[in-house]
Parts: C-alpha cells; sequence; structure tokens
C-alpha cells in the first residue's frame, strides 16, 4: 500500500490508474452506443473533471463538441439568496444533446443546480456522466446515467480531485489514511 502526504495529511492508496482506465473505456463504449447518430456538446464542468474529460474523450467516437464551465455560487442581490451560474459558457446550447462530465458526484447538490441551469437553457436532452459517484450520499432522485466507479462515502483525492487544491495531479486515487 502506498501513502502520501498531500498538503498537510496523509492518504493511501485507493483506485489504480489501470482500474480508473477500464472504467473510463465503459463509460466512452455505453456513451457511443446510446448517442450513436447524435451530435451532441459534452460539457465539462472544472476544476475536477478535466483528467475524466480529457481521458473519455479520446473514447467518444461521436461527432461532437466539448465546453468547460465552472459553477459560479454567490450571493445575489435578491432575497432569494444564492444564485447559480455557468461561467465560461460560449456558446448555445438550446436545442443540444448535452452530456455533463462530472469528476464525482456526492450529495447531488451540485448536480441538481446544473441541471436546473441546463433546462432553462432549453437543451434538448441531457446525460450524466461521472467518473466517481457516492450512492450513499446521493439525496437526489435525478439518474446518473454514466458511472465510472461507485464509491463510499469516504473523501478521496486524485485523478483531478483535491484536497484545498492540491492532488489533482496524482493518476490514482488515493482515500484518507
Ligand atoms: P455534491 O455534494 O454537490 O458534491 O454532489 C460535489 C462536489 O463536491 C466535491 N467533492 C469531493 N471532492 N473528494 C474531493 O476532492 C471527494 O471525495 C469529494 N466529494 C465531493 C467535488 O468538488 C464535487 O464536484
Ligand atoms: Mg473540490
Amino acid at each position: 500500500m502506498r501513502l502520501i502526504t498531500v498538503k498537510d495529511k496523509q492518504f493511501k492508496s485507493y483506485i489504480s490508474s489501470v482500474k480508473i482506465s477500464e472504467a473510463v473505456k465503459k463509460v466512452a463504449e455505453k456513451i457511443n452506443t446510446d448517442l450513436a447518430g447524435e451530435s451532441p456538446v459534452f460539457l465539462a464542468v472544472l476544476n475536477g473533471s478535466f483528467m475524466f474529460a480529457a481521458d473519455l474523450m479520446k473514447e467518444i467516437n461521436l461527432n461532437c463538441e466539448i465546453s468547460f464551465v465552472k459553477l459560479a455560487s454567490y450571493h445575489g442581490t435578491t432575497s432569494t439568496g444564492t444564485v447559480s451560474e455557468l461561467i465560461g459558457l460560449n456558446q448555445d446550447i438550446s436545442g443540444r444533446v448535452v452530456i455533463i462530465i462530472e469528476d464525482i458526484v456526492d450529495t447531488g447538490n451540485t448536480l441538481e443546480k446544473l441541471v436546473e441551469i441546463l433546462n432553462n437553457k432549453k437543451v434538448k436532452s441531457f446525460k450524466i456522466a461521472t467518473a466517481f459517484f457516492k450512492p450513499t450520499a446521493y439525496t437526489k432522485k435525478l439518474k446518473v446515467d454514466y458511472v465510472g466507479i461507485e464509491i463510499p462515502n469516504d473523501f478521496v483525492v486524485g485523478y483531478g480531485l483535491d484536497y484545498d487544491g492540491y492532488g489533482r495531479n496524482l493518476k490514482d486515487v488515493f482515500v484518507l489514511a
């Protein structure tokens, strides 16, 4: 077992890059089959999904585009409180088939906000692909269409996922030791 230090915490090896790569290929195969004949727009949610997005896209054989977005949360001036929007979306996605690329789905709060935004943009349809999914932490009804690897409710780093900004570059996934 490999122990590493990320910032001030110790993490131990959890999921190997080989396993991740196999899972990514399976997700890509399913998307290629399900969306055959479509010209979708992939929407990779930064920062965490950059590595999954890169690996996934190399296995996609559809006629497709990719955009990178961030979800910005801020406190608006209205009484509704927190307002979210997509930053970096520089193309019109109305009427398009969209595939959201996420690093990890935990409670699903982030995903729910994203989907609300996409619905407001009148996309034709959308699917959700995530590298990792924590089913026991998930609180939403929304279906997560493509899951790379299901994991328990543990905090992980690596493969794009960070601890306080660090650890995103690790090609394996590590869990708190
Ligand atoms: P929700 O709860 O909205 O969370 O589904 C999604 C976001 O929370 C972060 N997250 C993690 N980041 N290791 C991380 O590095 C984890 O185990 C983890 N769980 C959730 C992540 O930013 C994700 O987009
Ligand atoms: Mg994070």
